[in-house]
């Protein structure tokens, strides 16, 4: 039997599947596992589960040890993940694509709603217990149809948020490294455009990207003063894919009309000029976060280190 360490709770029909063939080793809480018990914990470890709020990185994989085979993270974003150094190592890594697409993209488009509509400045009048009545220019937002939203990375994720948009009627561009399906283009009647022209054209921004060297602060203050100053950005792939002090100055301004935002910067914290705004929809990373998604994400991460301990190629490999 070798030894799985799980850096946080994950649902249990993951850990009584790795634990029909190892031995497993489960952080319960309370909170989140500290580094110094992680890197006490991991030591002698054959396989490591790990949650996106870990940090994997050569100080842990060292404190390991050799016989480390795989980290399976939870997650299909893998920033926590120092992949070249596992690769060095002979360690495989593993994340989890596929089964969050579609409730990552809800969320997306809860937030689209939310900012465009202002269904968050809405709960928040009526919780206050300000009097309020209807009226004809009562919380004015903006309707979607005949809208153009701007895709930003068009993986599964990107896809699934158009194929929404396009049910309410907008219109879509995209900006992926690469052309998608020509036949998913031509169903969702999508257009493949570079990030200046998407700024400029688009009446909703929402990124998907992958977060990295090359993603970091790729909506700034330039990239916000180039869209349209009645357009909304929504981000549920990594919090500092934006430069999130310039997004809240560009809001306080009226550089852009709104924002929604899944996910931080500095996670949890949240800059402190966004909580001050009326037009930024706020929600504490829920992209994955349903029962049927979070199970099929743990599942598939025991899956990927079962699959590595019996010497086998696992379902989604990083890379
Ligand atoms: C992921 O899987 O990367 C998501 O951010 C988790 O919600």
């Amino acid at each position: 039997m070798s030894k799985v360490v799980v850096t946080g709770r994950v649902p249990e029909a993951a850990l009584e599947k790795l634990r029909t063939e190892h031995d497993v080793d489960a952080w319960t809480g309370p909170g989140s596992i500290s580094r110094e018990e992680l890197l006490r914990r991991v030591a002698g470890a054959d396989a490591v589960v790990s949650l996106l709020t870990e940090r994997i990185d050569a100080e842990l994989l060292d404190a390991a040890g050799e016989q480390l085979k795989v980290v399976a993270n939870v997650a299909v974003g893998y920033d926590n993940i120092d992949v070249p150094a596992c690769t060095e190592r002979g360690i495989i890594a593993a994340n989890t694509p596929g089964v969050l697409t579609e409730a990552t993209a809800d969320i997306a488009f809860g937030l689209i709603l939310m900012a465009t509509r202002r269904l968050g400045e809405g709960e928040r009048l009526i919780r206050s217990g300000q009097a309020w009545k209807w009226g004809m220019f009562f919380l004015l937002g903006s309707s979607l149809q005949g809208k153009t939203l701007g895709i930003v990375g068009m993986g599964g994720i990107g896809q699934a948020t158009a194929r929404r948009a396009k049910a309410f009627g907008m219109e879509i561009v995209y900006q992926s490294r690469s052309e998608i399906d020509p036949a998913i283009a031509a169903e969702l009647g999508a257009r493949r455009v570079e990030l200046d022209e998407l700024l400029a054209v688009s009446d909703v921004v929402s990124l998907h990207c992958p977060y990295g060297p090359n993603t970091h602060h790729l909506i700034g203050a330039e990239q916000l003063t180039a869209m349209k100053d009645t357009a909304y950005l929504v981000n549920t792939a990594r919090g500092p894919i934006i430069d999130e002090a310039a997004l809240a100055t560009a809001l306080r301004d009226g550089v852009i009309a709104g924002a929604g935002l899944d996910v931080f910067e500095h996670e949890p914290t949240v800059h402190p000029g966004l909580l001050e705004l009326e037009n930024v929809a706020l929600v504490p990373h829920l992209g994955s976060a349903t029962v049927e998604t979070r199970t099929a994400m743990a599942m598939l991460a025991a899956d990927n280190t079962l699959a590595v301990l019996r010497g086998e190629q696992p379902p989604t490999p990083i890379g």
